[in-house]
């Protein structure tokens, strides 16, 4: 038996009328509505387009389903196999009521079913299994072999200069950065209340307080006049995150922090090529720490990197990210380290990526025209921006729902939208609202409160192409058409 939609916000009786049928799908039932006999059995299908249909054709609203539904409808078999039912639909058939021998509906299978377009997908086809059958042809497996040198010194060349240290991830990157700038107990460190929880996890981990600060209403990045808002004696630190691939503003940060004598950590997780005034984020400040989670811009699975331009805290993250062990001397611990090493297989992949980073980003900005050639001048929708001295790299290609114009919220949204098989991803919360965060100190957010009400990101990945781009916006326009269309009729 096939499995999968649960079709009883779908069924109204045979005397269910045009009403019923609009509020039904105003609710987003899933694009059709099945109409049951006294037995349970089908008799009949009605979609936005069919009720169009029937109030053009003289219907009104207490009309019954008798009278419009459509009686000659293409249905599938609980019992045959799934695939057989799938292959049933098309561009013509975009609902499949799947019904038992009774001819009861079951299930119900829609063209979403058909096609799926993930968040992201890591493109992986380049030296990445060259790389690694290397790393299990020579045994070097583990964190020591010749790819993490490698990997560390394309990183660094990639980013114009630094020393670069591979990481088990970026969590564990910032972790690094904080414990080798000193950052401890009784320290006060800043950080955008925008961003993901990563960010603050570690400082909570260094035994300091987080700072929640807003963010700017354009960048979504931690707003200077914020940070210096927050700024006191015990402060130590301050972490800038690039957020979705959007530079910082980092002149006037950088200026706050000289003046204060704050460390300045940069979150580049989801930055990596981005660029302030044509300078590659994460040598700005003292250290750089970015991720290669698998939704990353590149990729090693689970990985992170360092970078700084101090030959002294790149060798106290070097000795902390190995045990604390000195370099010259085995077994003999300098620090109470950790083991925050990346493997060779990992980092096999990470150079195979970075090779073709530029690859990756210039398909990114093609998306990026398209998704904005498309939507722009949708009321409803505030497309991400990039500020006149930001190279955005737009990580996730994230805008904003403005319900007031839409006409339904970002989470209802996103719903009619994972119904046509779009997977989507709301931003972050704010992070002070949070359990875990209830330690720090939250200063006033309102709009971190507003873009976290209503961001929204839609697929971005390295081999999306331009007619998988056209198929989310067809998606989205027509969503938003059909919600015009409810909006239009009398209540
Ligand atoms: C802004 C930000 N900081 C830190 C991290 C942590 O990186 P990782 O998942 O590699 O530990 C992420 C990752 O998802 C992130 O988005």
């Amino acid at each position: 038996m096939t499995t999968g939609h649960k079709i009883a916000r779908n069924l109204l009786p045979l005397s269910g009328t045009v009403r019923e049928v609009m509020a039904r799908l105003n609710e987003g039932v899933g694009g059709v509505v099945l109409f049951t006999d006294n037995d349970g059995v089908l008799r009949g299908v009605a979609t936005d387009g069919d009720i169009r249909r029937a109030i053009l054709n003289g219907c009104n609203l207490d009309t019954p389903a008798a009278d419009f539904m459509i009686r000659k409808f293409t249905s599938g078999h609980a019992d045959a196999d799934p695939t057989q039912n799938l292959a049933l639909l098309s561009a013509r058939i975009r609902h499949l009521p799947i019904l038992d021998s009774a001819g009861r509906p079951v299930d119900l299978l829609t063209w979403a079913d058909l096609w799926r377009m993930p968040l992201v997908q890591p493109s992986l086809g380049g030296n990445e299994s060259k790389y690694v059958n290397d790393c299990l042809a020579t045994g070097w497996i583990s964190s020591q072999g010749p790819y993490i040198e490698k990997f560390q010194n394309a990183f660094a060349a990639y980013m114009g200069g630094g020393r670069a240290f591979c990481t088990s991830s970026g969590t564990t990157a910032l972790h690094l950065a904080l414990e080798a700038l000193g950052i401890g107990a009784g320290d006060e460190v800043i950080v955008p209340d925008f961003t993901f929880g990563a960010t603050a996890n570690v400082v909570l981990h260094a035994n300091a307080t987080p700072i929640f600060v807003d963010v700017d209403p354009i960048t979504w990045t931690l707003d200077p006049k914020a940070m210096e808002a927050a700024i006191t004696s015990r402060t130590k630190a301050v972490i800038p995150v690039h957020l979705y691939g959007h530079p910082c503003d980092m002149d006037p940060i950088m200026a706050l922090a000289r003046e204060h004598g704050l460390k300045v950590i940069e979150d580049c997780a989801e930055a990596l090529g981005a660029e302030y005034k044509g300078r590659k984020v994460g040598l700005i400040g003292d250290v750089g720490c970015f991720s290669f989670f698998a939704n990353k811009v590149i990729t090693t699975g689970e990985g992170g990197m360092v970078l700084t331009n101090s030959s002294e805290l790149a060798a106290t993250m070097a000795m902390l990210r190995d045990h604390g062990m000195a370099p010259g001397r085995r077994y003999w611990h300098l620090a109470a380290g950790y083991n925050y090493r990346m493997t060779n297989l990992q980092a096999a992949v990470g150079l195979a990526q970075l090779e073709r980073i530029d690859v990756f980003l210039d398909r990114r900005a093609e998306l990026v025209k398209r998704y904005n050639g498309y939507l722009a001048g949708f009321a409803g929708l505030q497309l991400p921006t990039q500020a006149p001295w930001a190279r955005n790299i737009y990580w996730l290609y994230s805008l904003a729902v403005c319900p007031e114009h839409l006409g339904m919220n970002r989470d209802q949204l996103a719903a009619r939208l994972q119904e046509r098989g779009i997977e989507t991803r709301p931003v972050f919360h704010p992070l002070h609202d949070q359990p875990a965060y209830r330690t720090g100190i939250a200063h006033p957010c309102p709009v971190t409160a507003d873009i976290a009400a209503r961001g929204l990101s839609l697929p971005t990945g390295n081999e999306m192409t331009g007619a998988e781009v056209d198929r989310v916006c067809d998606a989205l326009t027509s969503i938003m058409r059909t919600q015009q269309v409810y909006r239009a009729q009398p209540a």
